[in-house]
């Protein structure tokens, strides 16, 4: 959702050339894959408030503030909006401010009680410009700030705690406020929110992206708490005032890793990031007997051996990787698993106790229907282990354990290599339970590790002979409906291809389980549709094969263009497909890793040819923290 990013800075940090508006820009730059609808600034100078906003992306904005430009100043809020309440408008842009212009307020999340506290507002002759919640929780906080506090002094982060008191639903806010001019205080409840520190300046980010070229060094806040950052303090506390002390780490990622490195987008870059992506989550968590050591799943093993039930509980895309768990855990481990989209979970009354494991899998470890639904987990006594890509984000935190992805960070809003990173945390945690219950031998660990670790050089394969299939994507601009098929393992991939193609490219695309087809589906066959069928390895199950290659000649026979992702060396699927594209030999469990690529490269390469922004598409936000 929305990007939000502050920042104080000294004396030290002005004479090195440093300004407020750089590091905040530079910053909403780096989140600007959070939300894009909007963007605006607002930096404290010469007692007064400066702030700037603009509808759409933030280039806008840029243009904007070379138009119009603030102050030099050394303290500064920024946001990128994903609009919730009230349209993506300059006006319900961010900052929103009150105190008579003198103090500014940055939102994210949803502040439920919203309409309740305007009027209350309105009453007191509170007049509101905009439609939003945010402009709510500003003139709430300045109301605060003015007439309960002023006498004492004024005091913006008691108004902050104030106001949280009485602010219900998911947020987090930053304030500056023109009387003190060298602090930014935010909150956070529910909502992500992380300090940058630094020397002789400090930071707030909706996640590291925000001040990850100035330093690595980041500070996570729990729940319901406040921060005061200036150039040279971090106070932390709770919402009645409290010290609360916040859990410092070091940020691995580096400025260069999210940047685009020579390719057309962060999707490309991203999808060439594949190879390593796996490769580094495999990295160090087995050794050469092919014995895994997955030391950050700290649940007792004794407990994990009671498991009777897994739920694998995610959103999106993830919960496609979650369906792939699916099959491979049932059939290493004997667990009956279930998987489940997060936000219908809750809502259901579901069967869970204390030999549960629930498995939550999130790139961002910010999603809210993944974060409700753990937590609901754990209070009805499930154990919970989170696969997740975000170090020191909400839903690892509050997981009894946690297997990181090592993708590196993903900013292009579709998801790609997180995928795949996923699928891979999700092949090691069925085969760490595995081993731990006894259920397979380890020599049978030993070679499934071993085909995995000859994984990232067949994606590179893929990459590396992709034209054809790219010019065949580039040619399929103008079609209206594309749809995809596979069986067992290949139906989430064929859900993801589909996925893909809706996000970035914007046509209709539906993914079906192949032998679902005759069960309704084949009636959109019609003369030229295209179809995409994933068909798994020859050498597995005969059965399996041979059904999906039926499925081919059943929708061919009624007229489409069949588009066919095969094992290299299939023949079988020559006579039915228009187009043949090879992955390498992999048994049919690991083959989402390779045949998820091309429908990968296929949505990227088409939705380019239409000319459309395949990292920022159209709806959409990268982490999306409200219910
Ligand atoms: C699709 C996509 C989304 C996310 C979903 C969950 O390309 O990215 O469907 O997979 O919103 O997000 P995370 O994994 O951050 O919980």
């Amino acid at each position: 959702m929305c990007g939000i990013v502050g920042y104080v800075g000294n004396s030290s940090r002005k004479a090195a050339g440093y300004s407020a508006l750089d590091v905040v820009v530079e910053g909403l730059r780096r989140l600007e894959y959070r939300g894009y609808d909007s963007a605006g600034v607002a930096v404290v100078a010469d007692g007064t408030i400066s702030s700037r906003k603009k509808s759409g992306k933030l280039s806008n904005l840029i243009a904007e503030l070379e138009a119009n430009p603030v102050p030099e100043s050394l303290t500064g809020i920024g946001h990128t909006r994903w609009a919730t309440h009230g349209g993506p408008t300059d006006r319900n842009a961010h900052p929103h401010l009150s105190d008579g212009g003198k103090l500014a307020v940055i939102h994210n999340g949803i502040i439920e009680n919203f309409a309740e506290l305007k009027q209350e507002l309105l009453g007191k002759g509170v007049t509101f410009e905009s439609e939003t919640d945010t402009e709510v929780a500003a003139a709430l906080i300045g109301d605060i700030f003015r007439t309960r506090l002023n006498g004492g002094g004024g005091n913006l982060t008691e108004a902050m705690r104030l106001a949280c008191q009485r602010l219900e639903g998911a947020f987090t806010l930053l304030a500056v406020h023109a009387d003190q001019p060298d602090v930014v205080v935010a909150a956070r409840r529910n909502s992500p929110l992380v300090v940058g520190l630094g020397d002789g300046e400090n930071f707030l980010g909706s996640d590291v992206s925000g001040f990850i070229d100035y330093t690595r060094r980041a500070v996570e806040l729990g729940q319901d708490q406040i921060v005061t950052i200036t150039a040279d303090t971090v106070e932390i506390t709770d919402f009645f005032g409290a010290p609360a002390e916040g859990k410092e780490y070091h940020v691995d990622w580096d400025p260069a890793s999210a940047e685009k490195g020579g390719f057309s987008s962060f999707m490309e870059k991203e999808i060439n990031d594949q190879p390593d992506a796996v490769a580094q989550t495999l990295l160090g968590r087995s050794d050469l007997n092919g014995k895994l050591t997955l030391d950050e799943v700290r649940i007792d093993p004794e407990l994990l051996k009671q498991v009777d039930k897994i739920i694998v509980l995610a959103c999106g895309t993830a919960a496609y990787a979650g369906l792939v768990a699916k099959y491979a855990i049932e059939n290493w481990c004997r667990i009956p698993t279930e998987v489940e989209l997060a936000h219908e979970f809750r809502y259901r009354d579901p069967i869970v106790d204390s030999n549960t494991l629930v498995v939550s899998i999130s790139q961002s470890g910010e999603t809210m229907d993944t974060l409700m639904a753990v937590r609901y987990a754990r209070e009805q006594g499930a154990k919970t282990i989170s696969i997740c890509n975000t170090n020191g984000s909400t839903i690892p935190r509050e997981s009894d354990a946690v297997l990181y992805t090592h993708a590196g960070p993903e900013i292009a809003v579709a998801s790609t290599k997180a995928f795949l990173a996923q699928i891979t945390a999700a092949y090691l945690l069925g085969l760490y339970l595995a081993q731990l219950r006894g259920n397979i031998f380890s020599g049978q660990i030993k070679d499934v590790l071993a085909d995995l670790n000859k994984i990232p050089a067949k994606i590179q394969k893929i990459l590396d002979n992709a034209g054809p299939l790219r010019e065949l994507a580039r040619s399929m601009k103008d079609e209206k409906s594309v749809l995809f098929l596979g069986r067992h393992v290949g139906y989430p991939v064929a859900l993801e291809g589909a996925l893909k193609l809706k996000e970035i490219a914007y046509i209709h695309a539906e993914g079906f389980a192949a032998g679902e087809l005759k069960h309704g589906p084949i009636a959109l066959i019609d003369d030229g549709q295209p179809v995409f069928v994933v068909v798994p390895s020859p050498r597995g199950r005969d059965s399996l094969h041979a059904k999906v290659v039926s499925n081919i000649q059943e929708v061919r026979a009624r007229g489409a263009r069949t588009l066919v992702i095969a094992e290299e060396g299939d023949e079988s699927v020559k006579d039915y497909a228009e187009h043949v594209f090879y992955v390498p030999e992999t048994p049919t469990l690991l083959m989402p890793l390779l045949t998820t690529v091309p429908l990968q490269i296929f949505a990227a390469e088409l939705a380019g040819a239409k000319g459309y922004d395949v990292d920022q598409p159209r709806n959409l936000a990268k982490s999306v923290t409200v219910e």
